[in-house]
């Protein structure tokens, strides 16, 4: 990412923090790598994301190399004890077992390596085979069976780690819910395309309530619904003030663990008898994750999927109560949206409210914001009872939409260019641009003098607003000169007043 593309990730990154600010949110700033059991847990083994696209590596104290590169076994050993000791490698079951192994091992080696010296005949014989196979096993223990370290990986999304943080820095004692919203950026090993990258950039908030013991789930239906129809306001309200076009909201519910494990067996049972008219993937997601089924995009298997059970059919008294009041919330909004019974999304935390939005020239990836509910999720990872709601807008996508509409407003270059001549005209440059800068305005200053004519044709490529020219006669009568550059209007100001004139032809 070049300037002056960057301008424009920075403006809505701005708008972000200004427009989530009016809702109550406050930044949250978490780490780019996490234990990959934390996404694992939250986002689901069996999802795309964890199963097939975390760029994963295993971490290791700082003094042990992958390979025993410069080291030879005993002493690779040795230093596995001693980080071990410190804690530095995991005391994890295994690797505990090992240790004492290890330990054993090593000590019956330094005795046979120390006596091979003097040994003789038959002896010698005997501790050199012994030598030969303590060192083989050595090697297999610390090289093969130790876990020398934590498996880490690239944070694939965000949620994971706002929850944990969540627990983590006990913010279930502050006023609930606690709103936190982030951006940066996030990995996931996909077939990389338009608007689909390996390394992508999300904006994303989470809302999170702890939930008060003995709390009747029935009796805050309306609350949760609520919060949900206000989270999805924000992020419309987000997309309204960057201009961006072409937006479609579509919400779906997806039931509780009841209902929906319920609705997952029925969809099942359905999907099994007409197996063999879906392709592999699908045929496959029959078994692991039928849900999912209702996701594909496969000409083949429309037909199949429109005559399947939908969700909204077999959602429990609550589910199906939230599920209206969000709508009639949404409607209290004026917010528009349609109903899409297959959004399922693909992260096995969601529960009921599940929601997508999509923009103007995105093609095939056109989801710019994907989001929904996740009460459970903080009690899965260790926390108490809490519920959970949010988003993440692929940051990526909204500047390609607003770029594809022109709206990127990317601001130009420079606002002035500073075009001077002569030796004493360099001093008062200097002292313009200085001047230029503190107010604020975005100045080019060329280290040697230029004809003016050459000095304008670099402000026209720089795509600068305004050449302020000075020469001989602007130093002689301190009326300088500004040149509006797209329409080469021409105008003398005082150096007292070149601050205000700029300011005001600018605001204009
Ligand atoms: P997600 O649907 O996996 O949800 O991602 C959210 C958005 O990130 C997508 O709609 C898309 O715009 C963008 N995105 C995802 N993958 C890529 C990629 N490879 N390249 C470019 N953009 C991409 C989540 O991540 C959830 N954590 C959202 C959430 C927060 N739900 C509740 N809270």
């Amino acid at each position: 990412m070049l300037p002056p593309e960057t301008d424009l990730w920075n403006r809505v990154e701005q708008t972000a923090r200004e427009v989530f600010g009016t809702f109550g949110f406050g930044e949250i700033r978490p780490p780019i790598f996490e234990p990959t059991e934390l996404f694992a847990r939250a986002v689901g083994g069996e999802t795309d994301i964890v199963s097939k696209e975390m760029y994963t590596f295993q971490d290791r104290p700082a003094d042990l190399p992958e390979q025993h590169k410069g080291f030879v076994v005993p002493e690779y050993a040795r230093r596995v004890i001693v980080n071990f000791d410190r804690r530095e490698i995991p005391h994890t079951e295994p690797n505990q077992n090992l240790i004492h192994e290890l330990k054993e091992k090593l000590d019956r080696f330094e005795w046979v390596d120390k006596n091979l010296k003097a040994a003789k005949g038959s002896e010698l014989v005997a501790l050199f085979g012994e030598y030969e196979t303590l060192y083989t096993e050595l090697a297999q223990i610390v090289f093969v069976k130790f876990a020398l370290g934590d498996l880490v990986s690239l944070r694939p999304e965000a949620t994971a780690s706002v929850c944990r943080a969540y627990i983590e820095h006990g913010m279930h004692a502050l006023p609930q819910p606690v709103k936190l919203w982030y951006t940066g950026p996030m990995f996931r090993r996909e077939r990389p395309q338009k608007g689909r990258y390996r390394q992508f950039y999300q904006i994303g908030a989470e809302v999170l309530e702890m939930v008060p013991p003995n709390q009747d789930p029935a009796k805050n239906i309306g609350k949760d619904a609520a919060v949900d129809a206000e989270v999805i306001e924000m992020v419309l309200a987000f997309f309204a003030k960057l201009g961006l076009e072409g937006v479609k909201l579509e919400i779906n519910s997806i039931g509780d663990r009841e209902c929906r494990t319920k609705y997952v067996e029925l969809l099942r049972a359905e999907l099994l008898k007409v197996k063999h008219k879906l392709g592999p993937d699908s045929q496959r997601r029959v078994e692991t994750n039928p849900l999912r089924v209702l996701d594909s995009k496969l000409d083949s298997e429309q037909g199949i999927i429109a005559g399947l059970p939908k969700i909204a059919d077999h959602l429990c008294a609550n589910c199906a109560a939230q599920y209206a009041e969000v709508k009639r919330q949404l409607g209290m909004r004026g917010v528009a949206y349609a109903e899409n019974w297959r959004l399922v999304r693909g992260l096995d935390y969601y529960m009921r409210t599940t929601f997508e939005i999509t923009a103007l020239g995105l093609g095939s990836q056109n989801a710019v914001c994907g989001g929904g509910r996740y009460d459970g999720l903080v009690e899965l990872l260790g926390g108490q009872p809490t519920k959970g709601i949010g988003f993440a807008i692929g940051e990526d996508r909204l500047i390609l939409s607003l770029q594809e509409a022109s709206k990127g407003g990317v601001a130009q270059g420079r606002d002035v260019f500073v075009a001077w001549m002569g030796e004493k005209a360099q001093a008062t440059a200097i002292a313009a641009a200085q001047k230029l800068r503190a107010a604020g305005f975005r100045v080019e200053l060329p280290p040697v003098e230029q004809k003016f004519g050459k000095a304008l044709g670099q402000a026209d490529k720089l795509g600068a607003r305004y050449a302020l020219i000075l020469g001989d006669d602007e130093i002689a009568t301190g009326q300088w000169t500004v040149k509006t550059l797209a329409s080469g209007e021409q105008r003398t100001v005082t150096a007292e007043d070149i601050v205000k004139f700029l300011q005001g032809e600018i605001e204009q």
